[in-house]
């Protein structure tokens, strides 16, 4: 995207990220958890971050509903609303990832397009993305949050996997990582999770 008109961004005369990352004794990472509503993706991100906690890294979790609450209040979930949602978390996280910290992203992030520009705003290099996978059916009979229930008797409309849709990555190899829980257990995908995060968080000695 071009830099508006009168825009002078100075990033190149900022502190170092290499300085901050050594400081902080860790590389700074996005692990991107996108998957339908109800699949267990929060529950992994809180889950991520209390095991890296444990081992002294420095987090942050950024979770739809709770941008949705604040930053982002403004937005609905039409497909423009989705992709600007995406697009400033995308930037946040940057500026995140850019400090050192291991940023813990977690929404539904329903395309593959808006996955594809999460990864240019963010960078590669700094990009882990994680897909859960957990069929509608399984989600549906969840329903933590009550919104199936409210989805199905028109209470709330652009639903994703019901009026509004859900693309799993395609081809899989988009995804650094997939997890299903409809058949893993919560542990078991947290201890892959981990497992796969840990080596790009820890600074070689
Ligand atoms: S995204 O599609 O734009 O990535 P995001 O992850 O920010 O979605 O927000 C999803 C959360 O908003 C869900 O976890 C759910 O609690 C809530 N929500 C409210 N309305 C909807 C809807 N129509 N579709 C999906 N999620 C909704």
């Amino acid at each position: 995207m071009s830099i508006p008109e009168n825009i002078h961004p100075n990033f190149q005369n900022l502190l170092g990220r290499k300085g901050k990352e050594s400081l902080l004794n860790q590389h700074g990472l996005v692990v991107w958890i996108y998957g339908l509503s109800g699949s267990g993706k929060s529950t992994l991100a809180i889950a991520l971050e209390q095991r890296l906690h444990e081992d002294r890294i420095f987090t942050q979790v950024l979770d739809g509903d709770n941008i949705r609450a604040g930053l982002n209040k403004n937005l609905d979930f039409s497909d423009d609303d989705r992709l600007e949602n995406i697009r400033r978390i995308s930037e946040v996280a940057k500026l995140f990832v850019q400090t050192g910290v291991v940023t813990i992203a977690s929404f539904i992030c329903p395309r593959n397009e808006l996955r594809a520009m999460a990864r240019e705003i963010i960078g590669p290099d700094d990009f882990f993305e994680v897909y859960v996978e957990c069929s509608f059916e399984t989600c549906k009979e969840r329903d933590v949050k009550g919104l199936y229930a409210k989805a199905k008797t028109g209470q709330v409309k652009q639903f994703t996997g019901l009026d509004s849709s859900f693309e799993a990555p395609e081809p899989r190899e988009l995804a650094d990582l997939i997890l299903n829980t409809n058949i893993q257990t919560e542990s078991e995908s947290l201890q892959q999770l981990y497992e796969a995060v840990r080596p790009r968080v820890f600074l070689e000695k």
